[in-house]
């Protein structure tokens, strides 16, 4: 039988996007800097263990995290290895802000990101100035970076890539003169309101982004950053609690930067009841609590357009595409292959074996709606992804039989305590 509704309110741990650049910039920038709310998750962890390996002092506590910035030129050379573990955004970014640095450094993870292309960041950086290797030419990590003086660029990118676009960003900050990026469409720009909130002058308009590099006196701390949570987190929930008849959810203190909020575009056009409350801003990020109550979805079409606004919650859209009466077509998304897994082919290959007819185009998905009905318990794997993992736990509430899935260690890298706040919803 489908598991009763999901009732209560709960909050999602921060955002993990937002927690490294706050643990990145808050290491260079002059001063101590607590920042609260943080995502505790192994990505995140790696990212600040990756500063103390470089001689910050970092303290953890399970509120905050305490980093004592030494300035923009306070680094020192790491005696290892750094391993970003999981983390796209650790690894892509740290090479962006050490390219720039006077040490050398070796960035390295796990196997997953080891297969992560590498090159959409590592190329544009080279032509910086910068003196990067890694295998396959510098397409996949392990990556050797030899910090180099670094002049600007103009880089017009042929991703819309947040990853990219803040590598660069980071990179251009230690460069001479003024770099300018342009992207195809706008992805999510966390970086540059980090940027703004600490002082740092930039300047951007629509797709097009400026800095100018070396900052004569750095940047000072504010002293406390406050992170919101995770709404790519949050939208776990958001679909369990409207595919699951009767549910009623609570999620407090979401980031809702307009960069970010295509789930709720998407969810709230197929027929979801989402209310948005109590929205304000935090260290330059917008944040509301949001509510959400069961209601019938329908599917649609899910173009390019929407993709980088949305993309981290494909899995999760799948599970309400299957579960909404009708077709769902998503395309253009074949950026959804980079990721931690491959994941038209992951989701595709899970839910079929959950009874959902779905099948996979080489940029996206066509999925056939349920229309409500039960899916079946299988035995699943997540693909060592975490928003694989997280997205068949919800789906496997609405399965007639348990639903077994292998591998969920992974769900540490962004959620810890998901499963008890599932259950928390259940009681
Ligand atoms: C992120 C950007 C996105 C996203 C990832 C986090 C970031 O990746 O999928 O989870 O923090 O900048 P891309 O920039 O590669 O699209």
């Amino acid at each position: 039988m489908p598991a009763g509704p999901l009732t209560g309110a709960i909050s999602v741990p921060g955002d993990k996007s937002i927690t490294h650049r706050a643990i990145m910039l808050s290491a260079l920038a002059n001063g101590e800097t607590r920042i609260t709310g943080y995502c505790p998750g192994e990505d995140c962890l790696n990212t600040a263990r990756a500063f103390q390996a470089m001689g910050i002092q970092i303290e953890e506590s399970p509120v905050s995290l305490h980093v004592r910035g030494k300035g923009q030129w306070g680094l020192t050379e790491p005696e290892n290895p750094i391993d970003c573990g999981n983390s796209g955004t650790g690894i892509r970014l740290l090479t962006g802000l050490l390219a720039g640095q006077d040490f050398f450094t070796v960035l390295t993870g796990d196997d997953s990101i080891r297969r992560r292309p590498m090159g959409r960041v590592v190329k544009p950086i080279r032509t910086m100035g910068a003196t990067i290797s890694g295998r396959k030419g510098g397409e996949l990590a392990p990556l050797a970076v030899t910090g180099s003086r670094l002049r600007s660029i103009t880089y017009v990118s042929p991703v819309a890539s947040a990853q990219v676009k803040s590598a660069l960003l980071l990179a251009a900050l230690s460069a001479e003169g003024l770099t300018r990026i342009t992207e195809p469409c706008q992805s999510r720009d966390h970086t540059e309101r980090m940027f703004k909130f600490l002082g740092i002058p930039l300047r951007q308009n629509g797709t097009i982004v400026e800095v100018e590099g070396r900052p004569s006196t750095g940047w000072s701390t504010k002293g406390e950053l406050h992170i919101p949570g995770d709404l790519s987190s949050a939208a776990f929930f958001l679909v369990g609690a409207s595919i699951i008849p009767g549910s009623d959810v609570t999620i407090t203190n979401v980031g809702i930067n307009p960069t970010r909020t295509g789930v709720l575009d998407v969810l709230t056009d197929m027929g979801a009841d989402i209310q948005l409350h109590n929205a304000r801003e935090q260290a330059g990020e917008p944040v509301a609590d949001l509510r959400i109550r069961a209601s019938r979805l329908h599917g649609l079409r899910i173009g390019r357009e929407r993709i980088p606004h949305t993309i981290d919650e494909f899995p999760i859209l799948c599970v309400a595409a299957a579960m909404a009466e009708g077709q769902t077509v998503i395309s253009g998304a074949e950026e959804l292959r980079y990721k931690e897994s491959d994941r038209i082919a992951t989701m595709a290959t899970e839910l079929k074996k959950m009874g959902v007819s779905i099948e996979e185009t080489p940029d996206g998905l066509v999925i056939h709606g349920t229309a409500g009905r039960t899916l079946r318990g299988a035995s699943c794997t997540s693909y060592g992804d975490h928003r694989v993992a997280m997205s068949l736990a919800m789906a496997g509430l609405m399965a007639d039989a348990p639903t077994r899935i292998d591998n969920t260690d992974c769900i540490e890298t962004s959620f810890p305590g998901f499963n008890a706040k599932r259950l928390e919803l259940l009681t």
